[in-house]
């Protein structure tokens, strides 16, 4: 029998890239502080210039054909297209891809998320950065708290046996606010996950005045009984605590720490079609010459190795790097 060897993507320091963050366009109705605090600026894109279902399509079984097995549809806001979910049922009937994912911030969720669920979710991230709803609209410019945690319950409802929450750690804003959030999920299925805030091209004095280490919550846990989860093989770079008294767990994204970058098991493609090597790379590579036509998906497929070869070791973040990345809108965190 002939044996035909599938491709992979894998870079050179042997890092396998299984996971596809997909953005499927710049738009939020959201102003979180830290991203888009003057809101969504159109700045000329269309949103016909998004990547269109028969594009999206192309990219996913590029990617599985390597072995990608998961992706996490994101944004901007993903939910605010018109399609999402029929861009979800899509992504679920490729071959080869196990976990359908998205980023939310939740304002579309309680009333779809059982659509979505239909269509092939597997996976959901919901981004709630304060559990006290002024500071909430204060951080998000969205009075929507109640409308997000209607969401979270909806979620449980339809299915999901767990949900993921985003909460971008801010010295001041929330960093004080650990014992309401642990109370949160003590009998809730959540991973809670705290986010170190990264430093964007657009970012003014925000990130001097609010960013703070995750080492801080991490000491904090310890002290209390928490104990880190152990690591499975295509896991990302949160580190996970357990409690045995809590349904939920904690996740730290510390990614100013050394050795973050060691574990990088994804690539992102932006609702432009950019191939994004790092999340924090010099602008992005484009693709979508290479999605116009089933036939292309060869020559697409060796693009994206041969760019894969170019992949750097680290982000530099900690040399006070920030790349290109105005905001992480722009290409879906
Ligand atoms: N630093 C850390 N996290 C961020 N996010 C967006 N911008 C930043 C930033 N500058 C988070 C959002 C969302 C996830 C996709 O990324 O809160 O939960
Ligand atoms: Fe919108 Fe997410 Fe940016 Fe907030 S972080 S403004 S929800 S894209």
């Amino acid at each position: 029998m002939k044996q035909t060897v599938e491709p992979v993507l894998q870079d050179k320091f042997e890092r396998r890239f299984l996971y596809l963050r997909l953005s499927i366009t710049d738009v939020c109705n959201f102003k979180c502080n830290y991203c888009l605090p003057d809101g969504y600026r159109p700045n000329g894109t269309k949103n016909s210039s998004f990547l269109q279902l028969d594009e999206i399509q192309r990219v996913v079984s590029a990617f599985a054909h390597c072995g990608t097995n998961k992706v996490r549809i994101t944004g901007g806001e993903p939910s605010l297209r018109k399609d999402f979910t029929e861009i979800i049922a899509s992504v679920a009937q490729t071959q080869g891809i196990e976990k359908v994912a998205t980023t939310t911030n939740g304002y579309r969720m309680a009333e779809h998320v059982a659509q979505w669920r239909d269509a092939g979710l597997t996976h959901i991230n919901v981004s709630v950065d304060s559990l006290d709803a002024n500071q909430f609209n204060a951080i998000t410019g969205q009075d929507r708290f109640k409308q997000v945690m209607s969401g979270i319950d909806r979620a449980f409802e339809v299915g999901f046996k767990q949900v993921k929450v985003n909460t971008v750690l801010m010295k001041d804003l929330n960093d004080y606010s650990l014992p309401q959030f642990l109370d949160w999920i003590k009998h809730r299925p959540i991973q809670l996950r705290f986010i170190e805030l990264m430093q964007t091209g657009e970012m003014d004095d925000l990130f001097a005045r609010h960013h703070v280490s995750g080492v801080s919550i991490r000491n904090r846990l310890i002290a209390q009984g928490w104990l880190l989860k152990s690591r499975q093989a295509n896991d990302g770079p949160a580190q996970v605590y357990y409690h045995p008294d809590y349904l939920g767990e904690i996740g730290l994204i510390m990614p100013y720490e050394k050795g973050f970058c060691t574990s990088c098991n994804r690539l992102r493609v932006s609702a432009m079609g950019k191939l994004h090597l790092c999340l924090f790379g010099e602008g992005g590579l484009d693709l979508r010459h290479l999605l116009t036509n089933d036939d292309d998906q060869p020559a697409l497929i060796e693009f994206i190795q041969q760019q894969l070869e170019t992949k750097k070791v680290s982000h530099f973040l900690d040399q006070g790097n920030s790349g290109a990345t105005p905001h992480l809108a722009s290409i879906g965190g």
